[in-house]
């Protein structure tokens, strides 16, 4: 069985101070809810901070972004040694990070492949503008997302990996997809894709999660679906009851403790 994972995309929100307050007052609930992978993603200006606020905790640590190099002239960029010393996990090529600083699938993949020579859990970002989705190109989209991102990897480490669906008109616009929607390009387009690339048994092995407008309210219907093993969350990650969130989401699994 695939161990749920739900991860906390704070984006560029939170300072220091802020996130240490708020980190105090969800640390309690998340701690408890141990039969789910629990992944905090702050801005890289609060990751030492918030990594000693979780060090007894089992929530997981992750970057937002990283780069592939690992030390040189990059004015403003961190590398993926730099994120290993803080963090378990990197969030890569979400796709504001597509739209707004040109990441393409290429640049993702050496992302990816850096991410897991350094031993952290990339999850990996996909997903259909709304234009591609009204045009019916979801399914071509996604997988060639997919297979670019995870261009060259063996089938091991494709498996450890987490891949996450986030159709763009579904982020931050309170216009979340439909459960069924979204189980379908999961089961079909992403595993199918992973599927023909790496065989059945990594299609089933990797942990796949939807992201776009999750809150504590619609989490357990993704969560019914038997193809969706976690939500990457934005706006409903930055409140105190994203623990909740998180609590519905393994209950709907059935490993609520
Ligand atoms: P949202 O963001 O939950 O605010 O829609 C999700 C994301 O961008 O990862």
């Amino acid at each position: 069985m695939r161990r749920p994972i739900l991860a906390a995309n704070w984006k560029m929100n939170k300072t220091n101070a802020e996130a240490i307050e708020f980190v105090r007052s969800i640390r309690r609930g998340l701690t408890e809810i141990a039969g789910v992978d629990r992944v905090l993603c702050p801005p890289f200006t609060a990751l030492a901070m918030v990594r000693e606020l979780l060090l007894p905790t089992g929530i997981l640590l992750g970057a937002q972004n990283m780069h592939w190099e690992e030390k040189g002239a990059y004015t403003g960029e961190v590398s993926p040694g730099m994120v290993k010393e803080l963090c378990q996990a990197v969030i890569l090529g979400h796709s504001e990070r597509r739209t707004y600083f040109g990441e393409t699938d290429e640049k993702i993949n050496r992302k990816v492949v850096a991410a897991l020579a350094h031993g952290l859990l990339p999850i990996v970002c996909v997903g259909e503008t709304e234009a591609q989705y009204d045009a019916g190109q979801t399914a071509q989209v996604v997988g060639s997302q997919v297979r670019g991102c995870l261009a060259g990897l063996s089938a091991e480490q494709v498996a450890g990996l987490v891949v996450a669906y986030e159709p763009v008109w579904a982020i931050g616009t309170g216009k979340a997809a439909t459960p069924g929607g979204a189980g379908a390009v999961i089961g079909l387009t992403i595993r199918g894709a992973i599927a023909e690339l790496y065989g059945e048994g990594t299609a089933l092995a990797v942990r796949v999660q939807y992201g776009g407008s999750a809150t504590p309210a619609n989490i357990a219907e993704f969560m019914a679906h038997p193809d969706v093993d976690g939500a990457l969350v934005g706006g409903a990650s930055l409140k105190p009851d994203f623990v909740e969130l998180v609590r519905n989401a393994a209950e709907a699994k059935g490993v609520l403790e």
